[in-house]
């Protein structure tokens, strides 16, 4: 039994050497090692073997079986090897990887985010309002004539039923002094707005603007002043001038313009006109009064500010982007250069 022990291994192994496949392979596994293979078969023998020799032929067994299942591990694995090999033929490893391209927020986006996150540690809640509107919450509430030039067919995208894409973010001021629980109300509300604009390089007929309001018992012209010379100096860097240019709104008495001087590389500093501004109008507080049908927005008692501005112009002066189209054409040659 020993003599045979010893021939089924060196069998085995030669036979292992030419085998070129993995069904081949299990095929020889089967043969040798399964339930009627070869070492199975041998070693049901054991039991007439002479017990003087069971532990020599039993410890042979062993020491085939161990053999033969090492040469089938160390084939398989050698086939494999070869398998990969062939899969990378012809490719040159030492070659540098493409590297992943990584995304950035659209400098719109960008800026945005960071008026808001300024405005917040102001103490400003995020607001927001519809894009289609009344003509009143677009107009009238906010002091604005029937025959005021912004409310003309061809300013403005009025639908059939006579609602409208707003021109402004300042619909919000009226939207949330409407549904206000109680004083005080400090808001700001980013969003588009619609105009009947000729397109050209500073004009999209959709644009962004950020809103602002703040309204309680006693808010003033200096409160107004400090908040915005902060947010832009935080926003633009903290050399920047700004300055109040007395202006006219409907909605706000007195009315400014805001406008900035600041220093952007390869640009010669100069005034910028950014935002208007002002203390909202009696009148705005009368129409809201008249709306919630209550005395929380008084003329008499509450005083406010408000202020807006276009973000897509933020983000052209900050960038030094030339023409507003760029900001929606996305185009990857202008977009991977933030
Ligand atoms: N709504 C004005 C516009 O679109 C901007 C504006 C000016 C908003 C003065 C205000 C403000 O809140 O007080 O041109």
């Amino acid at each position: 039994m020993l003599a045979e022990l010893d021939t089924i291994r060196t069998e085995g192994i030669a036979t292992l050497e030419g085998i070129s496949d993995e069904t081949s392979l299990e095929n020889f596994r089967v043969n040798y090692l399964g339930k009627k293979g070869r070492l199975t078969t041998v070693s049901a023998g054991m039991r007439d073997v002479p017990p003087d020799q069971k532990a020599a032929v039993g410890a042979k067994l062993n020491e085939v079986r161990t053999a033969l299942t090492a040469g089938i591990e160390q084939r398989l694995s050698s086939l494999q090897a070869a398998k990969d090999a062939e899969s990378v033929k012809g490719i040159d490893v030492t070659l540098p990887g493409r590297p992943a391209r990584s995304g950035a927020l659209h400098p719109l986006t960008r800026i945005r985010d960071r008026a808001i996150q300024t405005l917040r540690r102001m103490g400003f809640a995020l607001a927001d309002g519809p894009e289609i509107e009344t003509e009143w919450h677009c107009f009238d509430a906010l002091n604005t004539p029937a025959d005021h030039p912004a409310r003309n067919e061809k300013d403005t995208f009025y639908l059939p039923d006579g609602r409208l894409l707003r021109t402004h973010t300042s619909t919000v001021q009226i939207r949330t002094m409407e549904s206000a629980k109680a004083l005080p109300v400090r808001i700001i509300a980013p969003g588009a707005a619609y105009r009947r604009d000729e397109i050209d390089a500073t004009h999209l007929s959709v644009f962004n603007q950020l809103e602002g309001l703040y309204v309680a018992t006693d808010v003033s012209l200096a409160d107004l002043k400090g908040t915005l010379e902060y947010f832009f100096q935080d926003t633009f860097g903290p050399q920047t001038q700004v300055r109040f240019r007395p202006h006219f709104f409907p909605f706000t008495e007195p009315s400014f313009e805001i406008d900035i001087k600041l220093e952007v590389k390869g640009q010669e500093a100069r005034w910028i006109e950014i935002a208007g501004c002002g203390m909202v109008d009696p009148a705005v507080f009368e129409a809201v009064c008249k709306s919630r049908g209550d005395k929380l927005f008084d003329p008499e008692k509450v005083t406010g500010f408000a202020f807006g501005m276009g973000l897509d112009r933020l983000a052209m002066i900050l960038h030094g982007i030339t023409d507003i189209r760029h900001l929606i054409e996305n185009d990857a040659r202008f977009l991977s250069q933030f």
